[in-house]
């Protein structure tokens, strides 16, 4: 694979990763997943981590996974570029990975003395990536090894966090998020 396809395949093959976080932000409020409860002094994972935001979230990209999957060939070919379907549990386990290592992270974060909407650098950039990957190589292993290359996962790497910075300014800057990161 040349260096523009490796690009856009990881971005292709990340998208129904990248959108679950943003669009939890959109909805997000009403009862937390841990119902309130506390961990010792500090909350399990507090206010910011909702079912609404959760499920919201998760059906968001499994959507886009589902509707990538039919505009795929299509677009591959007026491309040249060869782009991965995404076989349902894939697209699950990349939406719904993306949001639990998300809430894996808000849960590290409140074990270590952070407050709701404190900045954890390099674990707030990384953390859906780590989850979305894990489950989608669980969901589906083979399918996994074809896409997820060494390349293309460097790619993921590297870009994810310039990306994530990107979307969640905006996100601020339109009043969406309390804080930019
Ligand atoms: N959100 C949600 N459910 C999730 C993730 C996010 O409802 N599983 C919504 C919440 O309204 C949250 C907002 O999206 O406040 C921003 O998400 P995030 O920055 O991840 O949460 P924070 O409020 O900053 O909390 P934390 O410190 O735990 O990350
Ligand atoms: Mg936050």
């Amino acid at each position: 694979m040349d260096v523009v396809s490796t690009l856009v395949v990881a971005f292709w093959a990340m998208l129904p990763a990248y959108v679950p976080n943003n669009a939890a932000v959109l909805v997000g409020g009403g009862r937390p997943i841990d119902g309130g409860r506390n961990l010792g002094e500090r909350r399990i994972l507090g206010d910011g981590k909702t079912w609404r935001g959760t499920i919201f979230g998760t059906l968001t990209g499994v959507a886009l996974a589902l509707l990538l999957s039919e505009v795929a060939a299509p677009v591959g070919e007026a491309a040249g570029i060869p782009l991965p379907t995404f076989p349902l549990p894939v697209a699950f386990g990349l939406a719904f990975g993306a949001m639990l290592g998300d809430i894996s992270a808000s849960f590290l974060k409140r074990r270590t003395g952070r407050d709701r909407g404190a900045a954890f650098p390099g674990l707030d950039q990384l953390d859906f990536v780590v989850g979305a990957l894990a489950l989608a190589a669980i969901a589906d292993p083979a399918w996994f090894g074809e896409w997820f290359t060494l390349p293309v996962l460097a790619v993921v790497v590297v870009l994810t966090p310039l990306l994530h910075i990107g979307t969640n300014g905006v996100a601020y800057v339109l009043d969406l998020k309390e804080e930019p990161w």
